[in-house]
């Protein structure tokens, strides 16, 4: 579902901060050689993403679902000096065009790539976490939010992907339709959480952004 035009979506993006060179490279060859490049945050949202991140000058950011790297390379610019990005995928094919992309930006140090299971990863990693971007499976959003609840620190902030999900959010729920269910679920689980204050943002597919009291 597009929210908006196609017009007004280029004029947003052309009176946006430009993409760097190396998002478009890696756009470029994710469409190229990869399935479902959709899943890819892409230009506007990148922006965002980068934005935020360095209104919030991070230590620690945690990514959950690295895809190609490109929202990991967006929300590494914010970084402090010595801050770490963490992030998960359960993709092994994914991990070398990952890490090229990371080596060639200047953040490469600072990105630390891990394979398998979010579930199971999360409980291992340390906590303090400034950033944690959710943008995995849908069904395990609100298992993902359980886990990172307490490794976030107060005035930590969770962004949270696709959650207008095309628009199946407003539609009678089909039978078997899991993703949709456990998002709405998420949604209603953020509004209610008295922990976060919480924004549902209509960018792109719906960016939610919840601040730790
Ligand atoms: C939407 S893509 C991430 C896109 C990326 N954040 C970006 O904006 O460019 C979702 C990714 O989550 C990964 N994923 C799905 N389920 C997972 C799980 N349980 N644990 C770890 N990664 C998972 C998929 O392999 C996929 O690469």
């Amino acid at each position: 579902m597009h929210f908006i035009s196609d017009q007004l979506e280029n004029y947003i993006e052309s009176h946006s901060e430009n993409e760097p060179v190396l998002l478009q490279q890696l756009s470029r060859e994710t469409h190229q050689k990869i399935l479902q490049p959709r899943m890819l945050s892409g230009h506007y949202q990148g922006r965002v993403l980068s934005l935020i991140s360095k209104l919030v000058n991070p230590k620690y950011i945690l990514e959950i679902g690295t895809y190609t790297g490109y929202s990991a390379l967006c929300l590494a610019e914010g970084l402090q000096k010595e801050g770490e990005l963490h992030t998960i995928d359960n993709n092994e094919e994914l991990v070398d065009f990952q890490r090229r992309y990371f080596d060639k930006s200047s953040f490469g140090n600072q990105i630390h790539q891990h394979l398998g299971n979010a579930l199971d990863i999360i409980p291992k990693l340390k906590p303090n976490f400034d950033i944690v971007f959710i943008d995995a499976d849908k069904v395990n959003y609100s298992n993902y939010f359980h886990l990172i609840m307490d490794k976030l620190n107060p005035g930590g902030i969770i962004l949270s992907d696709n959650v207008l999900w095309s628009g199946k959010v407003l539609e009678p729920l089909k039978k078997d339709d899991l993703s949709t269910e456990a998002i709405m679920a998420y949604n209603k689980l953020l509004k209610d959480d008295d922990r976060v204050e919480t924004i549902l943002l209509p960018i792109r597919d719906g960016l939610t952004i919840s601040r730790k009291k």
